[in-house]
C-alpha cells in the first residue's frame, strides 16, 4: 500500500465531502490492472474518512472506435466527459444525487494536482463569463482568426472534485468548455508548434492550417503533422468527425504544458489543463447535448493563443489577463 497516495486520496476525498457514514463506491475494469493501486488506495482513504466504501470491477467495454484510443483499455477510454456522457447507467446514477469522480491519472500526476478550492473557484468565475457571452474568438498572429457562436449549449466547468450532488469531474483537471451553434463556426485555424494532439500525446512539430466554415473543417493543409492528423481523421470514414468540437481554456498553473513529454501513461489530462491554454477540439457535441455522435475526436490544447469572449479579452498570448482567473499568490 502506498501510504503517501492514502492521504492524497484522503484529501481528495475530503475536498468531495464524503463524510462518515457515506457510502463510497470505487469502480475499475478488469483490464485497468495498472490502477489496481488507486482503487485500494480509495478503499482504505475512504476508511479512515469513516465512510463505507466497496469496490466494483465491471469487464472493460470495447466499443466502437474504442481501439482507436491509446488508453482503449478501460471502460472509460477515450475522452472521459464524453464517455461519461454516453452512459446512460452513468446518468442514472448521477441523477439519483451521486457524485461521480474519475481518476486514472499516473500516482504522481494526481499527487502533484491534487486541486484546491482556489482553482475551483477561478474555474467557475470563467464558466459565468463563457455563460453570459455570445461569442468566443481565438486569434495567434500566424494567421488564426476563428470566431464562434454561443448559447445552444451549456458551460461545463471542470476543477478536480465534485461535492455537489449529482455533479461529475475528472481529478486532476482545471478547466471549462462549451460549444457553438452547429454550423456556428468559421475562420482559420492555425495549428503552431508546441500546440498539443490529443489522442496523439505529442506536440505539434509543424503548422497545421485548418479553414473552418459553417462548423465543419473544410480544408486541412501541412506537412508531417497534418498529414497525421489527416490520416487519424480518415480511418473513421465520418464526415462528423470534421466537425468542431467543445471550446474553453485552462487554468491550472501547476499543470505543465510538457506535462505530454514526461509522462504519457494516463491520458492527457494534464496537457488539457495548463494554465492558458486554448482546449480547440474536433468531432462529436454529443457531451453538451448535441447530436454529433462521431468517435473522431481531437483534444488540441493551443499555447501561445489569445481568446475573446464578445471582444473583452481573457487571454493574450498565452496569459490570462482577467485577475479573478489568475492564481492568487
Ligand atoms: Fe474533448
Amino acid at each position: 500500500m502506498d501510504y503517501d497516495f492514502v492521504n492524497v486520496c484522503r484529501d481528495e476525498l475530503r475536498l468531495c465531502g464524503v463524510h462518515e457514514g457515506e457510502a463510497v463506491a470505487i469502480l475499475s475494469s478488469d483490464a485497468a490492472g495498472e490502477l489496481m493501486g488507486h482503487a485500494a488506495a480509495f478503499m482504505q482513504a475512504a476508511k479512515e474518512l469513516g465512510a463505507l466504501p466497496y469496490h466494483v470491477r465491471v469487464p472493460a467495454n470495447r466499443g466502437a472506435g474504442g481501439g482507436a484510443w491509446e488508453v482503449g483499455q478501460t471502460p472509460l477510454s477515450g475522452h472521459p466527459a464524453a464517455m461519461a456522457a454516453l452512459s446512460k447507467e452513468q446518468l442514472e446514477i448521477q441523477a439519483s444525487g451521486t457524485r461521480v469522480l474519475l481518476a486514472v491519472e499516473p500516482v504522481d500526476v494526481l499527487t502533484r494536482l491534487l486541486p484546491t478550492p482556489e482553482l475551483r473557484e477561478r474555474v467557475e468565475f470563467a464558466g459565468e463569463l463563457l455563460s453570459s457571452a455570445e461569442s468566443l474568438r481565438i486569434e495567434h498572429d500566424n494567421g488564426t482568426r476563428l470566431v464562434y457562436r454561443l448559447g445552444r449549449y451549456p458551460v461545463i466547468t471542470e476543477y478536480g472534485y465534485t461535492d455537489e450532488p449529482g455533479r461529475w469531474d475528472h481529478w486532476p483537471s482545471g478547466f471549462l468548455f462549451t460549444g457553438a451553434y452547429d454550423d456556428g463556426v468559421d475562420g482559420t485555424m492555425v495549428l503552431a508548434p508546441g500546440s498539443i494532439l490529443y489522442p496523439f500525446k505529442s506536440h505539434i512539430r509543424t503548422p497545421i492550417t485548418l479553414r473552418i466554415e459553417d462548423g465543419r473543417i473544410v480544408d486541412l493543409s501541412g506537412e508531417l503533422d497534418a498529414e497525421l492528423m489527416r490520416n487519424y481523421m480518415d480511418q473513421f470514414h465520418d464526415p462528423d468527425g470534421y466537425a468542431i468540437s467543445h471550446i474553453g481554456w485552462g487554468l491550472n498553473e501547476k499543470a505543465l504544458w510538457s506535462g505530454p513529454m514526461m509522462d504519457t501513461r494516463g491520458i492527457g489530462q494534464e496537457g488539457r489543463s495548463f494554465y492558458g491554454n486554448v482546449l480547440f477540439a474536433t468531432g462529436p457535441n454529443q457531451e453538451l447535448g448535441g447530436k454529433n455522435a462521431s468517435p473522431c475526436h481531437l483534444d488540441i490544447p493551443l499555447h501561445g493563443y489569445s481568446l475573446y469572449l464578445d471582444d473583452r479579452q481573457i487571454i493574450n498570448a498565452g496569459d490570462v489577463v482577467v485577475n479573478e482567473m489568475r492564481p492568487r499568490q
